[in-house]
């Protein structure tokens, strides 16, 4: 598969380019941030989205900053690191990655004391440059072990976008589709739409017709109807963070979806980087769910607004599944199994 580029640097590395997810699939818009606030907008407004996405942009985007400073001493280089650290962490509290990385781009300065601060600045562009490489081994392993789990033919059913926009290569819920489809695999996929921000719709159903596969799209409340139908074999979808448990946080909605795949007797498969495990988590209770703004529920996709002005809304973003209604979590490690506390464990180190 073609690597899409949707987070890069340009050719200075002065700036990240990334394809503006938010416009999708009506425009594809090419930006190229520089700045603090351009990021933390980038990634609050959900321009660049998707867990892995996250991390990578977030990478990329403070390599990009640290550059200005790459003339200070040690000492105003990692005030500054810091500065950027907090506040881009602050943009989007659930998916793990974002944290992930920005831990992992403060240990290269951590870790590399005696050089100097150009030098950091230099090596800083190179461990973003990791971090995206590797996530597109990690999307083909677990693709890979994904499509393993599956048939030819089968139904499967997919729940807001872990495709190659959110990744770096095929995609963690998607990854198995689109792999299989390189292999002529021909499943028949429906995509929920995924309210209220539609990923489904605008980006999981682009991607995969895109991609030549059969793709059905509903509405979030028809999911049971088409498992009642037969027509779903598996459900995949991606997480942001997984609890030391197995409780899962992805988009709102995938608990529903989850609780309804038990009720058929289908499958239920999450799909993540390892990197997604967060072991400081024993259980989904210790995961923060990001609440976000009325307007997205209201009138944002609409051309006049679906509610008055004074109706109360709660937007949470994601929800949390239980790890007993998980069939498996695939990582790019393997396939781990309930309970989880045992063998996620497999994980570690
Ligand atoms: O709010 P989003 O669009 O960033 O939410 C994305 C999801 O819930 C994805 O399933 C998850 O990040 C995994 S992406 C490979």
């Amino acid at each position: 598969m073609k690597k899409i580029q949707n987070v890069n640097f340009d050719k200075t590395k002065e700036s990240v380019v990334i394809l503006d997810q938010s416009l999708l699939p009506n425009k594809t818009v090419y930006l190229s941030l520089s700045s603090l606030p351009e990021m933390f907008d980038a990634i609050y407004t959900l321009k660049v989205r998707g867990a892995p996405a996250i991390g990578i942009f977030t990478a990329f985007g403070i390599a990009v900053l640290m550059k200005k400073h790459k003339n200070e001493d040690i000492d105003s280089f990692k005030d500054n690191f810091r500065k950027y650290k907090e506040k881009l962490f602050s943009a989007r509290p659930t998916a793990v990655n974002l944290g992930w990385a920005l831990s992992r781009m403060e240990s290269v300065i951590e870790k590399n004391g005696t050089l100097s601060t150009s030098e950091l600045s230099e090596l800083l562009f190179d461990e973003a440059k990791a971090i995206q490489d590797e996530d597109i081994r990690m999307c083909e392993s677990i693709s890979a072990l994904g499509l393993s789990l599956l048939k030819d033919g089968d139904g499967i059913i997919t729940h807001c976008n872990a495709g190659p926009l959110a990744t770096s290569l095929y995609g963690t819920g998607l990854g198995p589709i689109l792999l299989g489809k390189e292999k002529g695999y021909e499943f028949k996929v429906f995509c929920d739409e995924t309210r209220p921000l539609f990923q489904g719709a605008r980006i999981t159903a682009y991607e995969l017709t895109n991609a030549g596969v059969d793709c059905t799209l509903i509405c979030d409340n028809m999911a049971s109807f088409v498992m009642k139908e037969g027509k779903i074999n598996a459900c995949l979808v991606g997480c942001d963070r997984v609890a030391a448990n197995g409780d899962t946080a992805n988009k709102i909605g995938t608990s529903g979806l989850a609780i309804l795949a038990a009720h058929y007797g289908i499958p239920f498969y999450v799909l993540g980087p390892s990197s997604t495990v967060d072991f400081s988590c024993k259980s989904g209770d210790d995961i923060v769910v990001e609440l976000r703004k009325e307007e997205e529920i209201k009138t944002k996709f609409f051309c006049s607004p679906i509610a008055k002005d004074d109706v109360k809304c709660l937007n949470p973003s994601f929800d949390v599944t239980d790890s007993r209604l998980i069939t498996a979590i695939i990582t790019e490690k393997g396939i781990c199994r309930y309970p989880y506390t045992e063998s996620l464990k497999i994980l570690k180190g």
